[in-house]
């Protein structure tokens, strides 16, 4: 696992974008594994740019996202499909029957099968990552085990509570969610976590600097991928005693 320290978060988001846009370049029918969150937010900016100054074409790419809320239809403004649509695709070339965001709402046992299926359907070129302040990956919460396929999670109180920010209140954050599982996390062919702000402090500590796979650190698998690559700003890495080699 690659450690990446920039001078700031700008500079993180602009580095994870140039590493999805050069998997485009390279394979123009890429599949890309997508995530939502602020993280993410900051980050497809960088994208939307390259599209519009020509530099990057989407219309052979396909995409997968790591997760939805169980509960929020596609045009609910915080649902992951409409984050989605109004962060990034409705904004550059892709063909939207390209892109693929698990449903959260009617029967999520149907809907779990249809996500298994797309995920098997090609390999993902290139994950994007955020981290839990819990350390979790996807919505793969700390547990004493981890799940390897695409499965519905129930939301520790710790993710609710950071995600209520995007909500009017803690009441309205949904409880559950469909995710990737951890197996489907590692089978992408690269990984590229970003992470900012003390309160991803005691995950990335684990992450960056424990020896060990920790199920109560979900992140802490990715130590094990062949190509992951994350990507820290010097504020965090101070924050954690983190020395580039
Ligand atoms: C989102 C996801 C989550 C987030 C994580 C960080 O699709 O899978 O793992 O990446 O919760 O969220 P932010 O970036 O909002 O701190």
């Amino acid at each position: 696992m690659q450690v990446i320290v920039t001078e700031n978060f700008t500079e993180s988001c602009k580095l994870a974008a140039k590493m999805i846009a050069d998997v485009v370049r390279n394979k123009p029918d890429a599949r890309l594994g997508l995530a939502t969150g602020g993280t993410a937010e900051a980050i497809y900016p960088f994208l939307v740019k390259e599209y519009q100054e020509g530099k990057l074409d989407f219309s052979k790419v396909s995409t997968v996202n790591l997760d939805e809320y169980v509960g929020l239809a596609p045009d609910h403004p915080q649902s992951y499909r409409y984050f989605m649509d109004h962060n990034l695709f409705n904004h550059v070339n892709i063909d939207k029957k390209n892109t693929y965001v698990v449903g959260g709402t009617g029967d999520v046992e149907k809907n779990l099968v249809d996500f298994r299926r797309k995920i098997a359907e090609k390999p993902i070129d290139i994950q994007l990552l955020g981290i839990g302040e819990n350390g979790h990956i996807g919505f793969n919460e700390p547990g004493s085990t981890l799940k390897l396929n695409a499965h519905l999670e129930n939301l520790n109180e710790s993710t609710i509570k950071a995600n209520s920010r995007f909500f009017n209140s803690m009441d309205e954050v949904p409880k559950q969610a469909i995710t990737m599982g951890i197996g489907d996390i590692m089978s992408a062919k690269r990984l590229v976590l970003v992470a900012t702000g003390p309160k991803k402090a005691n995950a990335v500590r684990g992450l960056v600097l424990g020896d060990e796979l920790d199920c109560s650190n979900p992140s802490t698998v990715i130590k094990v991928h062949p190509d992951a690559t994350v990507i820290i700003d010097r504020e965090l890495a101070d924050m954690i005693g983190y020395k580039a080699e």
